[in-house]
C-alpha cells in the first residue's frame, strides 16, 4: 500500500504542472476528469481502500480526502481566473478597477460668480454685511422709496420690464439699500450683489440681464472721502493695482451729492473701442452721499445719520478685470467661453 501513498501525494503536483496548461474552461474540464473523474487514479485508490490493513485504510483515507480537497480548490481557483478572463474579453462595459482614472475635469465658475465671491470677501473683510432682495420688486422699493416718484423723469433712466401682478423686475439693486433701511438701525453697513433687468437694447457694454453690486454705509457725519476711500479700496483690491479713475457728478433722485465714477477703459488700454463707445473710459460706479428723503421715508433721522450708497456695474467690472470684450459672452452660456475661467487649486 505504500505505493498508492506514494502516488496520493504526487497526484496534487502533478495537477499542479497540468493545471499551467490549461487555457480554457474545456480543457479545465478535461483535467478534472482525469484527476477527479470516475477513472482517475484518485477513485482507483479509493476504490481500494477496503483491500487494505485496517491501519493503512486509515492512513490511506485521510490521505485521500486529504489530497482530493486540495485538488478541488486548484482546480476552483483556475475556474474563477478564467472566468474573469472571459469577462475581459467580452464585455466592453466590464469596469477594469485596476486601470489608471481618467483625468478628472473640473467644472467651472462663472467669472461673475468668480467676482462676486473676490467683493464679498474684500467688504465681509471690511465688516460689511452681506444683503439680499428679490428680484421681483414692488414700484415702492425700486423707485418710490428711492425719491423717485411717479412720473418722475428719472423713471425714464431704467426702462422696466413690468409684471401681470403690478411688480417689476428690479431694474438695479439699490432697492436693497430701502430693504436694509427698513430692517436695521444705524450704524451698519452691507453690500448686495445680485441680478438686474432692464428693457434695453443690446451692445458691447449693454445686456437686458446683468449684475449690480450695491453698497450702503450709515453712520454719523459720512462725508464724499469716506466713499472715495471705500471707491478706491474695492478697485485697487479687485485690480491688484491702482486703477486710472475719473470722478464727474451724476445725477440720481436717491444721492445728493451724485457721481459717477469712470474708469479707463481696460479692453483699449484708454484708446477708444466699442466696449467704452470710443470714449476711452466705462462707466462703473456710480454713487454719492444717501439723499435725507430716503433716510427720512425709511425711517432714519437725517439730522443725526448720513452715509453714503454706490451701485458698482459687476458686469462691466467682470470684463475689465478678465478683458472681455462684449458682454453678452457672460449670458451666452457657450462653454468655450466658460471653461476659461478654470479655478485656481
Ligand atoms: C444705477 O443703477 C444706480 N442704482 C446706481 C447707484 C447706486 C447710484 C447708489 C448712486 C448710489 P446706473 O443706471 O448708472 O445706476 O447703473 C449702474 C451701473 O450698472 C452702470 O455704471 C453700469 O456699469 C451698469 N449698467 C447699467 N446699465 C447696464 C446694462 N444695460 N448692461 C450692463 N451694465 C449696465
Amino acid at each position: 500500500m505504500s505505493k498508492e501513498l506514494k502516488e496520493l501525494e504526487n497526484l496534487k503536483s502533478k495537477l499542479l504542472t497540468e493545471i499551467q496548461k490549461v487555457k480554457s474552461p474545456k480543457d479545465l474540464d478535461d483535467l478534472k476528469i482525469a484527476f477527479l473523474g470516475k477513472n482517475s487514479s484518485l477513485m482507483s485508490i479509493l476504490s481500494s481502500i477496503g483491500k487494505a490493513s485496517k491501519e493503512e485504510r486509515k492512513k490511506l483515507g485521510q490521505t485521500a480526502n486529504l489530497v482530493k480537497k486540495a485538488m478541488n480548490e486548484i482546480i476552483q481557483k483556475k475556474a474563477t481566473e478564467l472566468e474573469g478572463k472571459e469577462l475581459l474579453d467580452k464585455d466592453d462595459s466590464f469596469i477594469d478597477l485596476t486601470k489608471p482614472l481618467w483625468k478628472k475635469r473640473l467644472g467651472t465658475l462663472h467669472p461673475i460668480t468668480l467676482i462676486t465671491n473676490e467683493i464679498v470677501d474684500i467688504f465681509s473683510n471690511m465688516g460689511f454685511m452681506i444683503l439680499d432682495g428679490p428680484m421681483m420688486e414692488d414700484d415702492y422699493h425700486n423707485f418710490e422709496a428711492l425719491n423717485i416718484p411717479q412720473n418722475h423723469p428719472a423713471r425714464d433712466m431704467q426702462d422696466t420690464f413690468w409684471l401681470n401682478n403690478g411688480c417689476l423686475l428690479r431694474t438695479h439693486t439699490s432697492s436693497v439699500q430701502i430693504r436694509a433701511m427698513e430692517k436695521y438701525k444705524p450704524p451698519f453697513k452691507g453690500i448686495a450683489p445680485g441680478r438686474v433687468f432692464r428693457h434695453e437694447a443690446l451692445d458691447a457694454s449693454h445686456e437686458n440681464t446683468f449684475y449690480q453690486c450695491e453698497g450702503l454705509l450709515i453712520d454719523k457725519n459720512i462725508s464724499v472721502s469716506h466713499l472715495i476711500y471705500y471707491m478706491k479700496e474695492l478697485l485697487s483690491k479687485v485690480f491688484h493695482k491702482s486703477m486710472k479713475i475719473r470722478l464727474r457728478p451724476g445725477f440720481f433722485p436717491f444721492v445728493e451729492p451724485g457721481f459717477e465714477l469712470d474708469m479707463s477703459c481696460l479692453i483699449c488700454n484708454g484708446k477708444g473701442c466699442s466696449v467704452c463707445k470710443q470714449s476711452g473710459w466705462v462707466e462703473m460706479l456710480p454713487c454719492g452721499l444717501v439723499h435725507p428723503n430716503v433716510l427720512r421715508i425709511s425711517g432714519i433721522d437725517p439730522d443725526e445719520w448720513s452715509g453714503f450708497a454706490f451701485g458698482l456695474g459687476l458686469s462691466r467690472l467682470v470684463m475689465m478685470r478678465y478683458n472681455i470684450d462684449d458682454i453678452r459672452y457672460l449670458n451666452g452660456a457657450d462653454i468655450r467661453f466658460l471653461e476659461q475661467f478654470q479655478p485656481v487649486l
